[in-house]
């Protein structure tokens, strides 16, 4: 028979992530505070929404599901992320007051790029950036419902750092690479991400999050790591290797479309409690102390890296 090889990289992803053991340092340790400064803001846990689009009303309820997780991460306090949509889709986002990170796509409309990015600085966001991973597709470059993507040069992207006086954060790093082209062009935050599979074979953000942490150790660039994250001890193994914070994706999905704002709120609730309960039985009290000296390969003994 012909190919059946695993090419999924959200596969590939969840077999890595799951590789990572946790080791215990009970003794002395104390409970955690999952309280988080990014950005120079303090935000209650680490965990972040994705950049999400495209999801309409669950259920016949009255706001999309966009609005729905963004009035949770509003209640919540923590970071928020929406993704693909036209301006008056942002207002309603910026309306829920939750503090948000708007990310707009490649397009091939230059125009439409700046438009929206003006748009959500004048809406109050939090921050803009850009999903860099959706500018090619299998014809080419990406058609996304029907608009054209573009390549995006070193240039355009300094041109959108230097347009905006809000942090500009690059969705879509998944090397060392293009993270330092990112610490060049000013962003002040990166996601390293392979956008829940698009490239095959693509390499666990997990696994390439070492060295990208090492290689902007002197840099002003905070960095979020997203991909197959469903639980606590996800988000702890992500800090561990490097994260400043860790974004939910498809996993919040479920929550989200059954029970809305209170379904989010208590997914993200107890991925949250979670990361609290591992983080006080290794030994970490605060987000920024936590290192990977407790995590182990299946072998038992040899630490990451
Ligand atoms: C329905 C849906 C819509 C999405 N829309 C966008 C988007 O517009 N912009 C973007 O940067 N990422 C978008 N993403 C990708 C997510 O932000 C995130 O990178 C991805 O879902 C992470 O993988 P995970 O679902 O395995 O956690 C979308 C994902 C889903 C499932």
């Amino acid at each position: 028979m012909g190919y059946n090889r695993i090419s999924d990289a959200n596969e590939i992803t969840a077999r890595y992530l799951d590789s990572v053991l946790i080791e215990e340092r009970l003794i002395d340790s104390v409970v955690a505070s999952t309280k988080t400064c990014f950005l120079e803001e303090t935000f209650d846990s680490p965990v972040m929404t994705p950049a999400f689009s495209h999801l309409g009303q669950y259920n016949g309820r009255e706001l999309t599901g966009m609005e729905e997780y963004s009035t949770a991460a509003k209640e919540l306090n923590i970071l928020n992320f929406v993704g693909m949509m036209e301006n008056e889709g942002f207002r309603k986002i910026a309306d829920t007051g939750a503090r948000t990170v708007r990310i707009v796509k490649p397009y091939a409309d230059h125009g439409k790029v700046i438009d929206q990015m003006k748009f959500a600085e004048e809406a109050g966001a939090f921050g803009i950036g850009m999903d860099i991973d959706h500018i090619f597709g299998e014809n080419g470059l990406d058609v996304v419902v029907g608009e054209g993507m573009a390549e995006q040069t070193f240039a355009m992207l300094r041109e959108y750092v230097e347009l905006t006086k809000l942090p500009f954060v690059v969705k879509g790093v998944l090397s060392v690479t293009d993270a330092v082209k990112c610490a060049d062009i000013g962003a002040k935050a990166i996601i390293v991400s392979h956008h829940h599979g698009r490239l095959p074979y693509a390499v666990p953000p997990m696994m390439v999050l070492p060295k990208i942490r090492e290689a902007l150790k002197d840099r002003d660039v905070k960095i979020i790591v997203d991909c197959g994250i469903a639980s606590g001890a996800d988000v702890y193994k992500a800090l561990a290797l490097g994260a400043d914070a860790a974004a939910v994706g498809r996993s919040m999905l479920p929550s989200l479309e059954k029970d809305g704002i209170e379904g989010v709120k208590a997914f993200i609730g107890h991925v949250t409690n979670e990361l609290r309960f591992i983080m006080s039985c290794t030994g970490f009290a605060n987000v920024e102390e936590i290192n990977d000296e407790c995590l182990r390969m299946p072998d038992g003994c040899s630490s990451l890296t």
